[in-house]
């Protein structure tokens, strides 16, 4: 037994060590070239975006083959499925962020990163026009192009969202929340108890109860249960969490057994959930929402509001609209909302050079849903399929160097078997969310064959541990749980120091 736990300490420590030493220390890289060994040309690989899907690509397609350029306005890839936790401070906001650069400086081949937005994309010159942070433009030219530049908040054009409300997508957004909580609950300690005002400003409404408004809702009302009350005790008690949607359910991709477990205990921790209640219009104190009763008939209320997060789902962004009107596509099906692709080869649809693929939430999909677990095998296959592409590449030219007809005909059955490509196939393992005091609902599934579902507190364990395990690299692994030992020992931190 002695042995056995020595034996396993030493691997643990090696492992550990190992891990440490690999991302700290980034290995040589081969420099782009103008050519492949075999006298080739190397071919440009221009990837937009640095989340899911893009690094999903970058980890695994062989930056040796390519000339690979990354672009985007964001230099680090950002951990989505802790961003709920992070304004009220349960994990910290570096923790859930992991620098492109050190992504990129692990690749064996060089790949250049260029922090700007691209604004336009050429598909008949095979270009990219991308606007730097120095608001300098410039073109990139592709053999292929990896869209991968994700979503906006929908707003559904309602008057009033983007001038009042903050969303919950980026960093930015995680850090303009905790700001405008921590000034209210300031604000509304120096008021009277009875001041119309003050119970204005603690009036925290969450608008969507899709999975984000959810687990931001869960996360706010711990802050205040745990931590809040007990440094603003005559404060936080007046503080009111609401979570408004539109739908008779919340949560609609999970089971409704799950469904019903999450409203129980929204019940029980007096988040005050407001169903069939559609936000129509917003401005700077008062929501107002349409409230469809059982028999059937609509009535208009004003909710006054101290914040107010906005988690209605995705919209396309500027530049996947431009595109998918170049295309020429969307205008037949859907209103501008994100590329109609091939979805067994992730090929754009109407691109006629066939060289532009796009992953992830800018894509219109009727199979896969917008989620990380998409984006991620998306990423993964296109990598593969990239690989295989540019094989397939270099043989072609390897081909025109040649007269012999055995030669020929070697390579010719080289491309065919190479052609020969699997489509896509998505691996749905199931979804996760948090839904407050320390519990979790689970969707799980495996394959077609077997589908679980699981809630409570043991479940949130095996959400904790899931979390862990979709991280990006041992550093980020390892600052998540130094976190939430932080938040367990000494609570979440109260300051508005951002
Ligand atoms: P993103 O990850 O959003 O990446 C887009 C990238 O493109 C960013 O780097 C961005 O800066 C860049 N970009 C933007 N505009 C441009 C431009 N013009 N040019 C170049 N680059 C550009 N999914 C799950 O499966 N599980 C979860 O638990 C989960 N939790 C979530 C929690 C929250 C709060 C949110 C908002 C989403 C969550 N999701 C989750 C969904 C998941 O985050 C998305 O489906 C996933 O991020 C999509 O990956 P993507 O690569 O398409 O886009
Ligand atoms: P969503 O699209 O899943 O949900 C948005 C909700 O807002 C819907 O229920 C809709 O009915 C409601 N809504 C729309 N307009 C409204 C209005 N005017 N008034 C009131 N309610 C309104 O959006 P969400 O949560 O942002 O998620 C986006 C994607 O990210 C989804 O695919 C989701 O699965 C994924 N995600 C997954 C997570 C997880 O697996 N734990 C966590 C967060 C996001």
């Amino acid at each position: 037994l002695w042995r056995a736990t020595w034996i396993t300490a030493l691997a643990a420590t090696s492992y550990v060590a190992y891990s440490i030493y690999e991302e700290s220390n980034p290995s040589k890289q081969q420099p782009q070239s103008a050519a492949l060994p075999n006298g080739a040309p190397k071919k440009n690989l221009v990837i937009l975006g640095s989340g899911w899907g893009a690094v999903s690509v970058l980890k695994d397609v062989d930056t040796t083959q390519f000339n690979v350029v990354v672009v985007s306005p964001r230099n680090y890839f950002l951990f989505t499925p802790l961003l709920p936790s992070a304004p009220t401070g349960t994990v910290s906001l570096k923790s859930i962020v992991e620098p492109i650069r050190s992504i990129a400086r692990r690749c064996a081949g060089e790949v250049l990163y260029f922090e700007a937005e691209a604004t336009d994309v050429d598909p008949v010159k095979k270009t990219v026009t991308i606007k730097g942070t120095n608001a300098v433009s410039q073109d990139l030219n592709y053999d292929y192009l990896v869209f991968a530049v994700g979503a906006k908040p929908n707003t559904f054009g309602i008057p009033g969202v983007y001038e009042n409300a903050c969303f919950l997508k980026e960093i930015p957004d995680a850090e303009q929340v905790r700001n405008r909580l921590l000034n209210n609950i300031e604000k509304a300690a120096n008021l009277p108890k009875d001041d119309p005002e003050r119970k204005r400003l603690l009036n925290f409404v969450v608008v969507g109860g899709g999975p984000t408004g959810v687990e931001f809702a869960a996360e706010l009302q711990d802050f205040v249960d745990q931590d809040l009350k007990k440094w603003y005790p005559k404060t936080a008690v007046d503080i009111k969490v609401s979570l408004v949607e539109a739908m008779p359910n919340i949560l609609n991709m999970f089971n409704k057994k799950l469904i019903q477990y999450t409203q129980d205990v929204f019940a029980e921790t007096k988040i005050d959930l407001k169903l069939q209640t559609a936000v129509k219009k917003v401005d700077s104190k008062v929501i107002t929402a349409q409230i469809k009763e059982a028999d059937g008939t609509v009535r208009t209320e004003e909710i006054p509001y101290g914040v107010l997060v906005w988690a209605t789902g995705n919209g396309g962004r500027d530049v996947t609209i431009k595109l998918a009107n170049k295309l020429d596509l969307t205008k037949q099906t859907f209103a501008n909302r994100g590329l109609l692709i091939d979805e067994q080869y992730l090929k754009v649809l109407g691109d006629a050079s066939d060289s532009i693929f796009a992953i992830g939430d800018c894509t219109l999909s009727r199979k896969f849903p917008p989620t990380a677990q998409v984006a991620h095998q998306e990423g993964e296959y296109l990598a593969t399929l990239l690989n295989n592409l540019s094989k397939i590449d270099s043989l072609k030219w390897e081909l025109t160097q040649t007269e012999n007809a055995e030669a020929k005909a070697n390579i010719l059955s080289k491309i065919d078997r190479l052609s020969n490509f699997q489509p896509f196939v998505y691996n749905h393992q199931g979804a996760l969310a948090y839904v407050g005091s320390d519990r979790a609902i689970a969707d799980l599934s495996w394959g077609n064959w077997s589908k679980m579902s699981l809630s409570g507190s043991f479940t949130f364990l095996f959400w904790k541990s899931a979390m862990l395990n979709m991280g990006l690299s041992f550093r980020s692994r390892c600052l998540v749980a130094l976190d939430w030992f932080k938040t367990s020992v000494f609570g979440r931190d109260a300051s508005n120091n951002n």
